[in-house]
């Protein structure tokens, strides 16, 4: 990854979490208490596309109970992308530091939070990884596994990114990186979403950094990956790695200063 010396980074004071939540009412409350013990001054705001199962309500409850907390209400399911940029859109706004993604059924266990916030210390991006040393998986069956290698495989080699888990969904940005990012013409709707702000990241020569996380399969509730989520995933992938590899061979066809030296 490229670096920027660690000097020129702002200290992280305000902490935004936000929690994307569609048919999540049994699994909400959990991982909110829980992300309030694990990180007491951190804000949290869950995003709910008007869940038939009622978490928006559950989620209001909880918002009224604490002031930490507070709800983005929108109209429907628009799908994990577009509930992250809504919220990122406020976090921004509002001058957070720092802005955590983390998905709200317990698969992300908000005890692991604090060192993700800590590498940020010297990093604009750091992502929970369950694919380096010292990461893992429990309870996903096999297909859930081979799914995500795939992913990451795919990915690397297309992109040709040094990024090991670049589909991961519990992360934390600087402010100032995704200001850079540029999230307007972002058009990423469900899980893709992960891998096209790391590629955006990575692109700007920002500093990302994986730390290894304990993902844990949820025990309430579906997973809302679904056959179109993936299908949207293999064409945004492929067509991002297409760019990049024809950027390279234009490149090398140019016969660019660096190559005539060799
Ligand atoms: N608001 C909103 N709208 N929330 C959504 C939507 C949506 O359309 N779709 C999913 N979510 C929420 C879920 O309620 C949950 O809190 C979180 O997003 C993750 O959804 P899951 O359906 O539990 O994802 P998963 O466990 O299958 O997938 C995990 O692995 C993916 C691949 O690595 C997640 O960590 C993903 O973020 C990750 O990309
Ligand atoms: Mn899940």
């Amino acid at each position: 990854m490229s670096d920027r010396p660690a000097a020129t980074r702002e200290p992280v004071r305000s902490v935004l979490v936000c929690i994307p939540t569609y048919n999540e009412r049994e699994n909400l409350p959990r991982v909110v208490h829980r992300v309030r013990a694990a990180v007491p001054d951190a804000d949290v705001l869950v995003l709910d596309d008007s869940s038939p199962d009622g978490t928006g309500e559950v989620a209001d409850e909880l918002a009224r109970a604490d002031e930490k907390v507070r709800v983005l209400h929108r109209p429907g399911k628009e799908g994990l992308g577009a509930a992250y940029l809504a919220g990122f859109a406020q976090g921004l706004a509002e001058g957070y530091d720092a802005i955590v993604e983390m998905d709200a059924d317990g698969s992300h266990q908000p005890e692991q939070l604090p060192l993700l916030l800590e590498a940020l210390d010297e990093a604009d991006l750091v992502i929970g990884s369950r694919w380096v040393p010292g990461g893992s998986v429990v309870n996903w069956p096999l297909h859930r596994k081979a799914l995500s290698v795939g992913a990451n495989l795919y990915t690397r080699v297309l992109l040709g990114m040094g990024v090991n888990d670049a589909t991961a969904g519990f992360r934390a940005y600087r402010g100032s990186a995704l200001h850079a990012m540029g999230l307007q013409d972002v058009a990423s709707q469900g899980y893709c979403f992960q891998v096209d702000l790391t590629r955006r990241a990575v692109r700007l020569g920002l500093r990302v950094v994986e730390v290894p996380i304990t993902f844990v399969e949820r025990e309430v509730g579906d997973s809302k990956m679904s056959r179109d989520i993936m299908l949207e995933s293999l064409q945004r992938i492929t067509g991002w790695g297409l760019l990049h590899r024809a950027g390279q061979v234009r490149r090398v066809a140019r016969r660019e200063p660096r190559w005539h030296r060799l």
